[in-house]
């Protein structure tokens, strides 16, 4: 009762897509779904591409603020070096966002992210929380670090999906970038916190 024209169509499309894959058989090929998503359903998730794409540009907005201070907060070089490095792919991140954003044609947006504002917040307590100077510290930054850059890499291997069934190719290899720029850190998180820090809080 009271379907719109849209949703039947919508459903018209699903039904399509559920006729062409027998039970048990291979799913549909990619480019057979980028066909699908090329109909008017595809505005739903455009909708949805362009409201996370504001989401994370606040993100990472933020983060231009709160790396520095993690860094300062930091007690070794090794730390607070890896910090400053990531803040300034960071700025390179908004930059990106900027072009991902004119590439559909489109002025960039912020949107905030509660999802961000948490993870900087328990940073915040966590520095907070440790001494000055000790190494705990580090290794509480590294992993407070360590969840904004999972964070980080969901959106953008979602984003980069979803620009890839709509087709958006410009989109897709500016969030690939970024996407390797994070994986990346966290690597090298992931390497600092097992090289010592981790070790030498054990023992502080
Ligand atoms: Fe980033
Ligand atoms: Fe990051």
């Amino acid at each position: 009762m009271g379907r719109s024209s849209n949703d039947s169509r919508c459903s018209q499309n699903w039904n399509v897509f559920f006729a062409l894959k027998p039970k048990n058989q291979l799913p549909l090929a990619m480019s057979t779904i980028r066909d699908l998503f090329r109909t008017e359903k595809a505005d739903n998730l455009h909708e949805l591409f362009v409201d996370q794409l504001k989401d994370i540009y606040w993100a990472e907005n933020e983060l231009l603020t709160a790396l520095p201070k993690m860094a300062d907060a930091a007690t070794t070089d090794e730390v607070k070096q890896l910090i400053r490095d990531h803040l300034d792919e960071t700025e390179g991140h908004v930059t990106r966002l900027e072009k991902v954003f004119a590439s559909i044609g489109l002025e960039p947006k912020e949107r905030k992210c509660e999802a961000m504002a948490g993870l900087i917040d328990e940073a915040t307590d966590i520095v907070s929380d440790s001494e000055t100077d000790s190494i705990t510290r580090d290794a509480g930054v590294i992993a407070a670090c360590q969840k904004v850059e999972h964070y980080e890499i969901a959106t953008y291997g979602t984003l980069r999906s979803w620009a890839a069934l709509m087709a958006h190719q410009e989109a897709v290899r500016l969030l690939s970038a970024t996407l390797e720029e994070e994986e990346s850190a966290d690597r090298k998180l992931t390497a600092l916190a097992e090289s010592f820090v981790n070790a030498a809080a054990l023992t502080e």
